[in-house]
């Protein structure tokens, strides 16, 4: 695999591009998804599927439903995925920090709390444009970002909030010099293809059949918004009559946990951005594109198509909050790169002398900072870092 893995990078494009082109639609399979039907296979989504799409006529029961019977419940709601996108009302951020102002050339930016509401404004001095934020997306670690809607049209806020500075910063990705019309200044239109795009990465449900639906959207990545639609499995595992009659291998959701590695990093990567993603991403070049963990990993001698050690979930518990311990990745590195004297039946690799000193990561996944980002990103290509080299693209 790891030969046809350096080879196949282009085909793997053709192939998601085809696949792209004649619009097959995972959803058929994966919203009828049994065990049978996805165990250890890859998956290769079409380039908008979003595990957070609701089919047409989806049922969804909600996170205190699944916390009926499942234990993941009780952390992965307070992570960052589980709070990509908050309602103004409920905003930690905006809560804590009820007066933000910024200054941009002639142009003054301010949020202002007004009991349940944030209003953000941006005024020359004579004018003004303002309008209550609708949305805050994300949770200022990288950045907390604001949807608005002004006039009928969405806009993404010209300047977000950083946690590192505890104030309002240009958004990432939005031009530095300040604005030639007080339109502008506000904030960046969104088209709509831009708008179900932005809120089926951050919120469950937020777009069905193509069409936004915010009124029916669920803040941040629920359970439902990997899992997809919970109604016929809590139905299936209340009744246990038909449970026995249909075997133990039909649960009728969708465990992402059945895709080989590939699919699993094709999975994560419908949001965090595959490597065929990336290579469509202009503007994805160069240090920026660290944030983009599965394209980054694909460079990586590291990463296996079929070898469950090297997939997002070997690391990574979605359902928990991540794992900032340096020493915790350890384990996950030596389950491969192991000394030749305990190497046991699964494949292994050499190892480094440096690495008896332990914190794999601190020398073989380099952190980032993207410029403007106030925060650091983890490079997955690990590698041998040599010293003064150029970024590897
Ligand atoms: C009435 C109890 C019950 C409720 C409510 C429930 N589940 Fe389950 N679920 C089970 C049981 C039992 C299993 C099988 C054992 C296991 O994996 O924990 C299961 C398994 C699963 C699996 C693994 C499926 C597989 O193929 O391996 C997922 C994913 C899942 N549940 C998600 C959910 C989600 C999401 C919700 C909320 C919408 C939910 N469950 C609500 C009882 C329940
Ligand atoms: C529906 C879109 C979506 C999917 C699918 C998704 N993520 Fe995320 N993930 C996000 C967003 C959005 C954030 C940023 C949340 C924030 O900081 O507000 C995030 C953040 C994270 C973080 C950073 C947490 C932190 O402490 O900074 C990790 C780790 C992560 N995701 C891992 C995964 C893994 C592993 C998978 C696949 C099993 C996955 N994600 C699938 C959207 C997604
Ligand atoms: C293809 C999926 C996708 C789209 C589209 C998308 N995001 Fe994200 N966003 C993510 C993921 C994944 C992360 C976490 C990794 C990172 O920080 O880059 C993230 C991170 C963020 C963060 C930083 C969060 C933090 O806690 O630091 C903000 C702010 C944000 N997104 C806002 C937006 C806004 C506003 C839009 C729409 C204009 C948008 N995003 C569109 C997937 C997406
Ligand atoms: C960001 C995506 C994501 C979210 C959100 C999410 N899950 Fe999962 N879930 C996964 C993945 C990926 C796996 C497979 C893990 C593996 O096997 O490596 C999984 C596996 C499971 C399983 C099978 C047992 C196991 O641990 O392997 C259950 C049950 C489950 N999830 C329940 C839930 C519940 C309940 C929630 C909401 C509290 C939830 N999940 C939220 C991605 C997610
Ligand atoms: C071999 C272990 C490993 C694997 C595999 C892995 N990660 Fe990570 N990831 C890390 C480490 C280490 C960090 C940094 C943790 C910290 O902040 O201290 C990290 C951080 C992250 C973050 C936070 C933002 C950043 O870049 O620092 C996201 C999001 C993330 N990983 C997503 C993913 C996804 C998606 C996959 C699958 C393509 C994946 N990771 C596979 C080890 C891994
Ligand atoms: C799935 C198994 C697997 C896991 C998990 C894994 N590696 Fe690797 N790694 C490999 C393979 C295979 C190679 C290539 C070996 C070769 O070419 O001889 C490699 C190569 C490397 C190299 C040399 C890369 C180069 O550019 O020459 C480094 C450094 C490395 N791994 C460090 C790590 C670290 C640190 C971790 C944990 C964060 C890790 N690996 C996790 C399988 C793995
Ligand atoms: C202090 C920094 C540092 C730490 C910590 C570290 N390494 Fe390395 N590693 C290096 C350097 C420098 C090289 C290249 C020179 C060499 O081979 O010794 C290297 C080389 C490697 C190689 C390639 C070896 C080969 O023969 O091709 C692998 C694999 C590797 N490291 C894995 C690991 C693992 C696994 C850990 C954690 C147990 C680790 N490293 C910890 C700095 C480090």
């Amino acid at each position: 695999m790891k030969v046809i893995h350096r080879v196949t990078k282009c085909t793997v494009i053709a192939l998601m591009l085809g696949v792209f082109v004649v619009l097959w639609h995972p959803l058929k399979s994966l919203s009828q998804s049994s065990q049978s039907q996805s165990a250890g296979k890859s998956f290769a989504p079409a380039m908008e599927w979003r595990p957070t799409h609701a089919p047409a006529n989806a049922k969804y029961l909600g996170n205190q439903v699944c916390a009926e019977c499942h234990t993941q419940t009780e952390t992965q709601h307070s992570t960052p995925m589980g709070k990509a996108l908050e309602a103004v009302a409920e905003s930690g951020i905006l809560k804590a920090n009820p007066k933000l102002s910024f200054k941009s050339g002639n142009y003054l930016y301010s949020i202002t709390r007004q009991g349940n509401q944030s209003v953000y404004a941006v005024t020359d001095g004579t004018e003004t444009l303002s309008a209550p934020i609708l949305y805050s997306f994300g949770q200022g670690k990288a950045g907390q970002t604001y949807v608005l809607e002004l006039r009928g049209k969405y806009y993404e806020s010209r300047v977000s909030f950083y946690n590192e500075i505890t104030g309002l910063d240009y958004t990432l990705g939005a031009p530095r010099e300040p604005a030639k019309s007080l339109l502008e200044a506000f904030g960046r239109a969104m088209d709509s293809l831009d708008t179900k795009d932005c809120f089926s990465c951050h919120a469950t449900a937020a777009v069905s059949e193509r069409q936004l639906q915010l009124d029916k959207l669920t803040p941040g990545i629920t359970c439902e918004g990997c899992h997809g639609g919970g109604e016929n499995h809590v139905a299936l595992m209340k009744s246990k009559s038909e449970r026995t009659t249909r075997g133990s291998g039909e649960m009728a959701i969708l465990n992402p946990g059945h895709f080989d590695t590939e699919g699993m990093t094709q999975f994560c990567g419908s949001c965090h951005r595959t490597w065929a993603q990336v290579q469509l991403m202009k503007e994805a070049r160069g240090v920026v594109n660290v944030r983009f963990q599965p394209y980054r990993i694909f460079g990586s001698k590291c990463y296996d198509f079929d070898d469950k050690r090297i997939s997002c979930t070997a690391c990574h518990n979605p359902h928990e909050e991540m794992k900032q311990e340096a020493t915790f990745y350890d384990a996950k590195c030596i389950a491969c790169h192991r000394k030749p004297e305990v190497a046991v039946t699964t494949k292994t690799y050499a190892t480094c002398k440096a690495g008896k000193t332990r914190k794999c990561v601190s020398c073989h996944m380099p952190e980032y900072e993207i410029p403007g980002a106030h925060h650091k990103f983890t490079d997955h290509w690990i590698r041998i870092v040599t010293p003064g080299e150029a970024y590897p693209n």
